[in-house]
């Protein structure tokens, strides 16, 4: 093998170790059964203003980067309430808790079912964003 096609396959490698595909999914869990209004942003894209009725999920796919720090963040209404917040992918908070972070949103906060150091998952809900 050449030394150039070496150095290809090599770099090559390198980055599909870097950049991995995460998916974030939220899904309308409310305990009263209102639509939830979620519009959702990174610093690239802006992913616009969705309805989810009750039990419905909404799917986010991206890379992640070793180098830059993924976020994306959303917000989050029902009813007459309050426009409330939360960062749905924080690559520093979650790169290794889940490659598949699947968010069931209540109205305390977003819960999901996070991945241990003993490989089980445990179930964590989250506060909304101060
Ligand atoms: C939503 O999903 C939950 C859990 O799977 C289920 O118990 C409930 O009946 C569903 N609600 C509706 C309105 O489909």
């Amino acid at each position: 093998m050449s030394m150039l096609l070496k150095s290809v396959l090599f770099l090559s490698m390198l980055t599909l170790a870097w950049a991995s595909h995460t998916d974030v999914y939220i899904t309308n869990s409310l305990e009263g059964r209102e639509d939830l209004h979620i519009h959702c942003k990174s610093k690239d894209d802006d992913l616009g203003p969705h309805v989810l009725r009750i039990n419905q999920t909404f799917k986010i796919s991206f890379s992640t980067n070793f180098f830059f720090g993924t976020l994306f963040f959303c917000s989050f209404q029902w009813g007459n309430g309050h426009l409330l917040h939360f960062d749905v992918y924080d690559q520093k908070r979650d790169s290794n808790k889940c490659k598949e972070c699947k968010w069931s949103i209540k109205k305390d906060g977003p819960c999901r079912d996070e991945l241990e150091l003993d490989s089980t998952y445990t179930r964590k809900c989250y506060e909304w964003n101060h």
